[in-house]
């Protein structure tokens, strides 16, 4: 079979570099989350330990940000504008460049079971860093999702008497809280996995630091389906 001749220039030009698999912006937006994420979640105990929701059940001085719960109060509301600005920007660019779309959908329940049943045998495969597996798509949308529930009950708890209608539609200040506290927990049992998956596979964690690879502009990151 005769095959066209294509001078190394040429073969450079066509090939598409592709964006890196964590452009800058997106590793930037990571780690500002991932550091004010720590000072809301140890600053948020400190508020907590004043009044606990659970009886009987404090975080303790240790995991505490401030010394007491006015210093914790300074502290979240300082780091409540970078959680908010940060995630609202890091929203706005998943959508307009589609990475959402490319990167965390769809979703099919049989390979979330199937993931799950291969996790459950010790078969973390991890080979291609540029395909999400069905459970990190979902843990991701999770998460996502509990970080604006977060910043929507935070809001409420805040400002009760400003935004009332939105405590109301809450069901109260005290559902507001828990409500708060629940997202709170949610996003704690996902940073644990998060952070020991990415301690147990580290090249994913070079490549959120370095970028990783290049991937190109049109690939679907799907399990097995790449157009
Ligand atoms: C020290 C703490 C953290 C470490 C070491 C870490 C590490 C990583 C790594 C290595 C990835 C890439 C995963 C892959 O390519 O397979 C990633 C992605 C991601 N992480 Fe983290 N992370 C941390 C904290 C957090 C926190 C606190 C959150 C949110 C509460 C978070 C949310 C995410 C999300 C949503 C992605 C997907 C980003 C995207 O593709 O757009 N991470 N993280």
């Amino acid at each position: 079979m005769s095959q066209a001749k294509t001078s190394p220039v040429t073969a450079v030009r066509a090939a598409p570099a592709g964006r890196r698999l964590h452009p800058l912006p997106v590793r930037i937006m990571h780690w500002i989350n991932a550091a004010v994420m720590l000072i809301m979640i140890t600053s948020g105990w400190g508020i907590y330990d004043d009044d606990p929701i659970i009886r009987g059940f404090v975080f303790g001085s240790f995991w505490r940000l401030g010394d007491w719960a006015a210093w914790s109060l300074n502290w979240h509301f300082a780091g409540m504008w970078f959680l908010a600005i940060n995630g609202l920007i890091y929203l706005i660019y998943g959508i307009v460049s589609g990475r959402f779309r490319e990167r965390l959908l769809p979703i099919r329940p049989a390979e979330v079971v199937q993931t799950v049943v291969e996790t459950l045998h010790f078969k973390i495969a991890h080979e291609d860093l540029t395909v999400y597996n069905a459970v990190q798509k979902l843990l991701y949308i999770i998460v996502i999702l509990a970080g604006i529930s977060q910043v929507v009950t935070g809001v409420a708890i805040w400002k009760p008497i400003q935004f009332s209608g939105l405590v109301s539609l809450l069901g109260g200040f005290q559902s507001a809280r828990v409500l708060h506290f629940i997202g709170m927990a949610v996003i704690v049992g996902f940073v644990a996995v998060h952070v020991a998956l990415a301690l147990l596979v580290p090249k994913t964690l070079w490549a959120m630091l370095q970028g990783g690879p290049r991937v190109k502009p049109s690939t679907r990151v799907q399990r097995g389906v790449k157009s």
